[in-house]
């Protein structure tokens, strides 16, 4: 099994260049084969959801080509199925967004049941309601969920809970649909935007995209576009308190600052100096930090994805910290790798209770999700010893080169897959 091994103790400092957002670019992919028309993607991030999405894309037909290692060259016109079953679309969450491609353009699909991260039970019935909502049927047998509809009309869709996928889900099926569709109570992250400004660019009809109104004209159909992502919110978000927690000096590069303004005041709040510029901003903490409060919410608010990065920075803060889960009901269970690390955290319901200690020691923790699992490394560089990460697979998910972008910024971080390694890099650490 992969493994992380880091000897914590070195502040952070020099540049980091983001990636293209993995939550935007995974809508895109999957929007891109409603064209007929070839579709150049840029700034995509070379993770493996992206890639184990393109494979699922692929395995029904869609020509995909690597023009180098952030672009591809899509076309969807030699399609042979609607059915994404491939052993790949199991493994990621956003399979799901086939559905609402696949039923745009054909007017049927059928895609296995998500899989990815289990940081809660991840239901899909807002998804299902947009569909029925615009005359599709819904039907969930066998680990599978398939749609299909005679005709896609229109319609006004009030979503029951405030949700990303299921936003850019409808979004797409109602882009091909017959008349217009008001999508309310919408998500509003910024890749929410990003989808909805890559649809537009292959001549759909979105307006309000970044509201919680959106509102969608269909078209007959798509043109071919040249698209490039967007930084992701979450990968700068995790650099930012990466310096935080090792009271370093980062330059978070190719960013847009505004994405990220829940999360630079919070870090403001707890001691750190935040200067921004166009495309970058720098993080510098100087001394220990002190306590917050923090509840996660939709964008704009502070994001559930940098909920467990800001309990791992604030268990060495000092003081009383209270941070409260509202989006998901199981993020929580990487708090007892922190509690052998020596934090002091309890969890009561959706609220971990943080009481900030001197400092955290290095220990052997597993990642239980993607996001918990860039904490946990966060956790590791700021102690004094070597710890290690395993299960880096969910890391490797959502962050390109991680250990890559650490180590220039001066940290000692090796992927390893023996105690072998292990002791080489413990010889060569000292
Ligand atoms: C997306 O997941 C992201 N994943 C998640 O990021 C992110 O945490 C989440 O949005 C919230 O921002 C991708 O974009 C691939 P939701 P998604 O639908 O779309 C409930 C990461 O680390 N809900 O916005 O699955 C749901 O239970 C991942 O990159 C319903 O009740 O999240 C949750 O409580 C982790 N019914 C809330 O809405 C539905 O039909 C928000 O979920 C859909 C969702």
């Amino acid at each position: 099994m992969e493994q992380y091994v880091i000897k914590g103790g070195n502040p952070l400092v020099g540049d980091v260049e983001i990636c293209g957002a993995k939550n935007a670019a995974l809508g895109i992919l999957a929007a891109s084969v409603m064209s007929d028309e070839s579709v150049i993607i840029e700034n995509l991030p070379d993770v493996s959801d992206i890639n184990i999405l393109i494979k699922a894309m692929q395995s029904i037909g869609v020509v995909v080509e690597h023009i180098d290692r952030h672009t591809v060259k899509i076309n969807s016109s030699m399609i042979s199925s609607t059915t994404v079953d491939s052993v790949y679309i199991k493994k990621i969450r956003a399979s799901y967004y086939m559905l609402g491609a696949l039923l745009g353009k054909y007017r049927k699909a059928e895609v296995a049941l998500p899989g990815g991260c289990n940081i809660g039970s991840r239901p899909i019935d807002q998804h299902t309601k947009g569909f029925k909502a615009l005359g599709a049927d819904v039907r969930i047998s066998h680990g599978h969920i398939s749609t299909q509809a005679d005709r896609l009309v229109g319609n006004h869709i009030y979503l029951d809970v405030v949700t990303v996928g299921a936003t850019i889900n409808i979004m797409m099926a109602a882009a091909l649909a017959e008349g217009k569709t008001t999508i309310e109570n919408a998500a509003k992250e910024p890749h929410v935007v990003d989808v909805a400004n890559f649809l537009n660019s292959m001549g759909a009809n979105i307006k309000g995209a970044g509201t919680d109104v959106i509102r969608i004209r269909g078209v007959e159909k798509f043109h071919g576009t040249t698209y490039s992502i967007i930084p992701d919110q979450i990968e700068a978000g995790t650099f930012m308190f990466a310096a935080a927690i090792t009271k370093g000096d980062v330059m978070i590069k190719n960013i847009i600052p505004k994405h990220l303004e829940s999360i630079s005041a919070k870090l403001i709040e707890m001691g750190c100096q935040i200067e921004e510029f166009d495309e970058s901003l720098r993080v510098v903490a100087s001394k220990r930090l002190s306590h917050t409060q923090v509840k996660t919410l939709p964008y704009p608010g502070f994001p559930t994805d940098m909920q467990p990065q800001i309990v791992t920075t604030l268990a060495i803060c000092e003081g009383m910290s209270i941070v409260t889960e509202s989006i998901f009901e199981n993020r929580f269970r990487y708090v007892d790798e922190l509690t052998k690390m020596g934090a002091k955290i309890k969890v009561e319901g959706n609220s971990a209770i943080i009481e900030g200690v001197s400092k955290l020691t290095s220990s052997s923790l597993s990642a239980p999700d993607l996001r918990a699992g860039a904490a946990l490394v966060l956790a590791a560089l700021a102690t004094e010893g070597i710890s290690t990460v395993d299960d880096v697979v969910y890391i490797e998910r959502g962050y390109e080169d991680f250990p890559e972008k650490l180590r220039s910024l001066g940290a000692l971080i090796e992927k390893v897959s023996s105690e072998q390694e292990i002791t080489k890099f413990k010889f060569k650490v000292g």
